[in-house]
């Protein structure tokens, strides 16, 4: 709790090009909560480095996300947005924490399986504990609820586990984390193989509308969509193109499935399509000239930059002060 307000914790990785399921399925749920918690959101640029990164794109990918979070909404005076490289106490809680969990609970993590085997030359001993880091960033704030994609899920259950053993041991150190995840787009598919999530890395940029493809290309790879040749319109597991471009379409309008099952019915799934279209690009294009408006302002950027960081410090080291009290590190003389 800060100031009787429930603490929020939520982070995305600067890398690649963010898709509409990092909106969908994160950011846009993160502004909806934003009056009601006590709210961290992160940059989380020292996740990224787990795969090898260019240091300039790096860095101007990881402001351009900062960015993008203050244009979607989130307003930096009442929420904490920071990059995590900013606060030491990241680093350091992860290495603690990273003794109080098992080698075999992250040999089950099935992004660490998923990203070894498409960065073979690169299995670094960072991608292994990177849900080690992840639970530090969102235990050193005390987190009380975290809204992420479905994908996540596994990383948070680990989070729990970690706090509870520690807690087990040296009493109610951690606040226990919940998932929040949100009742449409929490898995939004690839628009081009929907057994697959969209994903920034994906092979075929057809498959991902990335936040900052113009209107035509959204329009384009909509219309591209692969569905199915059954020619029904229903919202069903058996036709999981429509049921993807369905759960786009609902998280964009705040439309029910049911009502947009009635409302296009009648029509081909071409009509559908161009509705979804139009339906992500009247999202998607007041956020790229928000966006486009921040950027102009330099030094209010960088002021947002460095006074959360020093707020995003004073709470992670009233956290840290206590675990390191807690597994016996000697107090600093001051
Ligand atoms: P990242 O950067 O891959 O994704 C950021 C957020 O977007 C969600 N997401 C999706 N949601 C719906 N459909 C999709 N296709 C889709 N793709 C991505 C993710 O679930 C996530 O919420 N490890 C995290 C970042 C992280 C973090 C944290 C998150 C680091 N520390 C602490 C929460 C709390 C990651 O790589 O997300």
């Amino acid at each position: 709790m800060i100031d009787n307000k429930k603490v929020l914790f939520s982070g995305m990785q600067a890398t690649g090009n963010l898709t509409l399921g990092n909106y969908l399925g994160a950011l846009k749920n993160w502004v909806s909560l934003s009056d009601e918690y006590e709210c961290f959101y992160s940059v989380v640029d020292m996740h990224s480095i787990t795969i090898r990164q260019d240091p300039a794109t790096l860095r101007k990918r990881a402001r351009a996300l900062l960015t993008l979070y203050i244009a979607a909404g989130l307003d930096p005076e009442k929420n904490c947005i920071y990059y995590q490289s900013h606060v030491s106490g990241h680093a350091e809680l992860s290495w603690i924490l990273s003794c109080f969990t098992y080698m075999g609970e992250l040999n089950r993590m099935t992004q660490f399986k998923d990203k070894a085997a498409k960065h073979a030359d690169n299995i670094n001993a960072g991608l292994f504990t990177y849900p080690v880091l992840m639970a530090a960033d969102i235990l050193l704030y005390q987190a009380d609820v975290v809204p992420v994609g479905i994908d996540q899920m596994q990383h948070l259950e680990l989070t729990r586990d970690i706090a509870q053993r520690f807690n087990g041991i040296y009493g109610d150190v951690f606040t226990i984390p919940e998932a929040y995840i949100g009742k449409v787009g929490a898995k939004i598919m690839s628009l081009q193989d929907p057994s697959k999530k969209m994903s920034k890395s994906d092979e075929n940029p057809n498959g991902s509308i990335y936040l900052m493809d113009d209107p035509d290309t959204i329009r384009r790879k909509c219309k591209r969509a692969v569905t199915d040749s059954l020619g029904e319109f229903r919202y069903s597991d058996e036709q999981p193109g429509l049921h993807n471009l369905i759960d786009i379409y609902c998280s964009c309008t705040g439309k029910t499935p049911d009502e947009v099952v009635s409302e296009f019915s009648g029509s081909g799934y071409g009509q559908f399509k161009e509705a979804v279209g139009e339906a992500v690009v009247s999202i998607l294009d007041p956020l790229q000239k928000r966006v486009a408006e921040l950027e102009k302002d330099k030094s209010y950027i960088d002021s947002v930059i460095k006074n959360n960081a020093e707020k995003a410090n004073y709470y992670a080291q009233k956290t840290l002060r206590k675990v390191q009290k807690k597994v016996g590190f000697p107090e600093k003389i001051r």
